[in-house]
């Protein structure tokens, strides 16, 4: 088989527990691309993208919708929520923006199904899932039939047979949900979801070769990870994890495109961790008492503004980590983009890193929300800590710090674009060195242009 001559494809994915900033790279990166595409996943992303035009909140659209000229393909590992989609479309248009001719998706993703959002909502909010019924609909996909009645569907089946594909749908509003579903909320559920595919419809692709085609002929596609590489269905914590591959190797069966494209694996790495839902988190500040919190105040729906009342400097200055981990997330701003849940706050825990760069062999990184770093600085011993190794678990794992000299976010300021502040240069070549990786960006704030490029120093 010849190599192919111009066309390749790149893979980006998130390398902790999502919500690394991979939207803004995306963006940010898009110009050297062609076509952007999906390969996992569905609304459970949630990608917020400043941009000249505003700040976007996506969740199945790929991010660089945003770059005029860019083809966006929602490749078969995705399931589709056609309601959410068909609101993201209409959103866009408003804001000026068509896809039309622009985005494609494989005829072969599942369709999500009002059931399977309503079994998500009530068994899944003990892994504290995004409620999206994400799990739900790709088991029924695995499942096949349930006794002799097919439950899953795929586009394909509403571009074939509509009437029946939907009399699955309705099928399943009578049967699975409890308690059950009135007459009238069924036809209405049913009504809301065969409109959304009255819009989703012109966008389906039913040919398998669309992507292999173009790349053939000189096409570069960067595919664009959902979650994240530690909530990967196998290879993550079972049961505190997503539903589909998150792994780079999966964006080419995800992704319909066969794997000799494969150029680069670029990941994505947050400076200061977070989690959102339950599961381990060695380098958690404040281990299973912060967990327990975040469970807790999600529940409660206590988030951003209850905590914004706080006197964030007194919780840095604190003795208790699980003080400092607030006041990081209050000034971090870390809360669920469509949930506003706390997020669990850690240390960089460079021990899983270099374990995932190695797994799954990943060529650059960029390092994201460097600027909060800063906030290290008011902490008592004014250090950035890293987790450099693991000791016992009882139940937190007990987990060995490095610390970096900290600096004042000023130092960054005037760096912006330039330069990066001495200490933050020092803590990059080590992590560069120590998870045997080129670091190649660092990410300094929220929007596209927050972000220093940099050459890798060598390693060796
Ligand atoms: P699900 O993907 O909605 O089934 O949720 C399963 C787990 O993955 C939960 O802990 C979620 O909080 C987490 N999760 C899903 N999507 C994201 C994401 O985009 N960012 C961070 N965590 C996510």
């Amino acid at each position: 088989m010849n190599k192919p001559s111009a066309g390749f494809a790149d893979v980006l994915v998130g390398l902790q527990y999502g919500d690394e900033g991979k939207a803004k790279i995306v963006d940010l990166l898009a110009h050297d691309y062609d076509i952007i595409a999906r390969f996992n996943g569905g609304a459970n992303a949630g990608h917020t993208v400043i941009t000249p035009h505003g700040e976007a909140k996506l969740k199945q659209i790929p991010s660089a919708v945003f770059h005029a000229n860019k083809v966006l393909y929602i490749g078969s590992g995705c399931v589709v929520n056609m309601v959410k989609l068909a609101a993201e479309i209409k959103t866009l248009a408003d804001l000026g923006i068509s896809l039309k001719q622009r985005l494609f998706i494989s005829h072969r993703c599942s369709v999500v199904q009002p059931h399977h959002i309503a079994l998500d909502l009530e068994y899944g909010s003990v892994i504290g899932t995004t409620g999206n019924g994400i799990g739900p609909c790709y088991a029924d996909h695995s499942i096949r039939m349930k006794g002799h009645d097919r439950s899953g569907i795929q586009l394909k089946d509403l571009c074939s047979d509509p009437s029946t594909a939907f009399t699955i749908v309705q099928k399943n509003l009578s049967k699975e949900i409890q308690p059950p579903l009135s007459a009238s909320q069924i036809s209405s559920a049913l009504a809301e979801i065969e409109a959304a595919w009255e819009l989703v419809a012109e966008y389906v692709v039913e040919d398998d070769l669309f992507l292999t085609k173009r790349v053939s002929s000189g096409a570069r596609v960067l595919f664009e990870g959902a979650q994240s590489v530690l909530l990967d269905t196998t290879f993550g914590e079972q049961p505190y994890v997503t539903s589909s591959r998150t792994g780079p190797s999966y964006a080419y069966t995800g992704g319909d495109l066969s794997c000799r494209f494969h150029r680069k694996s670029i990941g994505i790495v947050k400076a200061i961790m977070s989690r959102v839902g339950a599961g381990s988190f060695p380098s958690e500040f404040g281990g299973s008492a912060s967990a327990e919190y975040c469970n807790t105040a999600a529940s409660r729906w206590i988030g951003r503004e209850e905590e914004s009342r706080l006197d964030y400097l007194a919780l840095l200055r604190s003795a208790s980590p699980l003080d400092i981990g607030k006041g990081i997330r209050i000034q971090a701003g870390e809360y669920g983009t469509g949930s506003g849940r706390p997020r669990r706050i850690g240390a960089l825990d460079l021990v899983n890193l270099k374990e995932t760069v190695a797994f799954h062999g990943i060529d650059e990184v960029f390092i994201n929300r460097c600027d909060s770093l800063s906030l290290f600085k008011l902490t008592r011993n004014g250090k950035i800590p890293t987790v450099v190794e693991y000791g016992k678990s009882h139940p937190d794992v007990e987990v060995k710090t490095m610390e970096f000299e900290g600096f004042d976010l000023a130092e960054l300021d005037t760096a912006q674009g330039k330069a990066i502040p001495p200490q933050l240069e020092q803590l990059i070549d080590f992590i560069e060195r120590y998870v045997d990786c080129d670091v190649v960006g660092v990410g300094v704030g929220p929007k596209r242009s927050d972000n220093i490029s940099r050459t890798a120093k060598g390693r060796k």
